[in-house]
């Protein structure tokens, strides 16, 4: 949540600063600022309402012109957002800058303390109080770093916090507190880069053509992740880190490529629909190197647990949050019926807060795109401490979930920046399936033939996807008849229950359409009660078990006057004549159909939400990346 951006070179720092918080906006865009140390001295701030692009749009000058700045793109928690709220904050003197992500949770006990010592607050923000503490430190004879540290030791609450002082034009200084999501720092000839996630670190790697990874070819950058209570000091020269004590530290650093901080738009309206049109590779990355088809057999070799520890497992728990939580509920199902081992799925946010009962035959599987969502982490933090089995499945190599883990399983989607999760959801089923089939391997629970089957058919599964995907047309007719409602219900059963909830969730966010996601079976349990002509039903109802049952509930919506949409397996014809519209998709195996039942309801989504106006890649409040409670 927030992003940062801190650049010190011998380039102007304010376009590297503005395009980097651009690259950001998905972790929050409700206001922006930038402060620029300024060549003859002082610092120069800009700050706007709104969208990082406002901040084009002062004419107050001509834009800043120093080598050495900092920048935020903020997602509100205290204060709304306006320009006295928005980041950098300055200390009393103006003279240190300091953007912040995370929430100084005693920040009331430390902003009475610092008023009744004399300082002033300009703004309503918890972040004000980085400010004043570093001013303290450093009237104190303290260098900037070591105020900053020192700073550190008085705020709780997990932070990131990047901060400049006006009389060193040369250094920027980092520092990371708890699980504040990631704070990267990247030095490449004579500039360095610190910045909240990986595409901000663009102007190291791609414009100058980056660095070289073993004198092969260019694109690829050494970069360090601050760990817990770590700082750094970010100058032309390089990078020093800093313990929590102040002491130098060694630091591994990472290469990343250019494929980890690239993001455009490929020609696309908006990111969300690149993502959404790139599910088929999602599902070949996800499948690459972890399947063997002739042998009709998942290796998964990430997941170094021996068959004999995989048969002694007792019970299986998904966690995640958001999108994520929806792909762990359909994880639980598949590994009931694939592995045959009990399995539940719980709200991250919910799960940290329990007193689960974990041990060393549990396998908890964390799901989630960023690795960052604070609650998921928190969640991932206690399993550590219970002895169970952690693995995740998530997106980035980098975050704190990866790292957090005792495996992770990559889902290799590519960056997704639509705050909207589309790739990534497709991506964790495909792993979720994959997962499954090794449990349910492992444990002798599925015969070698079986296997084969099952294999066959996820070797088919991304021609599968592009198929659906090429029925857009049809869903964008479907939404012009449909976008003018102000409530929708999703209904479905079984597997395809946490895809109601994931087609709901979709409209929900993009589209501020109220929708009410239902298992069919609980619909006469209240729901039905809200059907009329204005109240459409969404029915997830492709073949299989449940297909009867789903029919009489399409029955009891049509006898009360609703309009039904469905989304139906190719060639149902008893179906079809019945709902109102209908959106097909290919014949697949029960465990394979939420992947496919999801594309049409994402297009249905994305294109409600256009007809409708609103801002498909940046939905208002919300944020690609949660990382406060
Ligand atoms: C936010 C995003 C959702 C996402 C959720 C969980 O709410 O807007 O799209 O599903 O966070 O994110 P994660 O990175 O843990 O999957």
């Amino acid at each position: 949540m927030c992003g940062i951006v801190g650049y010190v070179g011998d380039q102007p720092a304010w376009p590297i600063v503005v395009e980097g918080l651009r690259r950001l906006e998905y972790r929050g865009y409700d206001s922006a600022g930038v402060a620029v140390l300024e060549p003859e001295g002082g610092l120069r701030l800009r700050k706007t309402v709104g969208r990082v692009l406002g901040l084009l749009h002062d004419s107050s000058g001509p834009a800043p012109a120093g080598c050495a700045g900092l920048g935020h793109t903020r997602w509100a928690t205290h204060g709304r957002p306006s320009e006295a709220n928005a980041h950098p904050h300055t200390d009393c003197t103006g003279r240190i800058a300091v953007a912040h992500n995370g929430i100084v949770e005693n920040y009331l006990t430390l902003k009475t303390r610092l008023q009744k010592q004399g300082h002033e607050f300009k703004s309503e923000t918890d972040t004000e109080v980085i400010a004043h503490l570093i001013e303290d430190g450093m009237n104190g004879g303290l260098s900037l770093p070591q105020a900053v540290l020192r700073m550190g030791e008085q705020v709780q609450g997990p932070q990131a916090i990047v901060a400049v002082q006006e009389d060193d034009a040369g250094s920027i200084c980092a520092l990371r507190l708890g699980n504040a999501g990631g704070v990267a720092v990247a030095h490449h000839e004579g500039q360095g880069v610190v910045a909240s996630d990986l595409p901000a670190l663009l102007p190291l790697i791609g414009k100058k053509g980056g660095g070289k990874k073993g004198g092969g070819k260019s694109g690829y950058l050494p970069v360090g992740f601050l760990e817990d209570g770590e700082a750094a000091v970010v100058t032309r020269q390089g990078i020093t880190f800093l313990d929590r004590a102040g002491r130098q530290v060694a630091k591994n650093l990472r290469t990343v490529s250019l494929d980890d901080v690239l993001v455009d738009r490929g020609g696309y309206r908006h990111y969300m629909l690149k993502e959404i049109m790139e599910q088929p590779q999602a599902v070949v990355a996800a499948l690459r190197d972890r399947v063997n088809f002739t042998a009709g057999q998942v290796t998964l070799p990430e997941l170094t647990i021996a068959d004999a520890e995989l048969a002694g497992l007792r019970r299986v728990v998904l966690i995640g949050c958001g999108t994520s939580l929806n792909a762990a509920q359909v994880g639980r199902h598949l590994i009931e019926r694939l592995a045959g081992i009990p399995a539940e799925a719980e709200s991250a946010s919910e799960f940290r807060y329990r007193e689960p009962f974990l041990d060393e035959k549990t396998l908890v599987v964390a799901i989630g795109q960023s690795g960052e969502t604070a609650d998921t982490v928190a969640a991932m933090e206690q399993v550590r401490r219970s002895g169970a089995r952690l693995l995740t499945i998530c997106n980035a190599p980098d975050s704190q979930a990866a790292r957090l883990a005792d495996l992770a399983l990559l889902m290799r989607a590519g960056v997704e920046v639509g705050v909207a999760s589309s790739k990534t959801f497709t991506a964790s089923l495909t792993i979720l399936n994959l997962l499954a089939m090794r449990l349910g391997a492992g444990r002798n629970h599925l015969s070698r033939q079986v296997s084969q089957q099952w294999v066959d058919q996820l070797a088919r599964l991304p021609g599968l996807i592009a198929d659906t995907l090429g029925k857009s047309g049809a869903v964008e007719q479907l939404a012009r008849r449909y976008y003018n409602y102000q409530n929708f219900l999703y209904l479905a059963r079984g597997i395809n229950s946490p895809i109601a909830t994931e087609g709901a969730l979709k409209l929900k966010e993009i589209s501020y359409i109220h929708a009410e996601a239902y298992p069919a079976g609980e619909m006469k349990h209240g729901p039905i009660a809200l059907i009329d002509h204005a109240m459409p039903t969404l029915a997830i109802a492709p073949s299989g078990a449940l297909y009867d049952k789903m029919v009489n509930n399409v029955q009891e919506v049509k006898a009360r006057d609703g309009a039904v949409l469905a989304v139906l397996t190719q060639g149902d014809a008893r179906l079809s004549g019945l709902v109102d519209d209908a959106i097909f998709i290919p014949d697949a195996p029960g465990h394979l159909t939420p992947i496919l039942a999801t594309i049409p309801l994402q297009l249905f989504a994305y294109h409600i939400a256009l007809r409708r106006g609103c801002d498909v890649d940046q939905p208002r409040n919300l944020a690609k990346s949660v990382t406060v409670e």
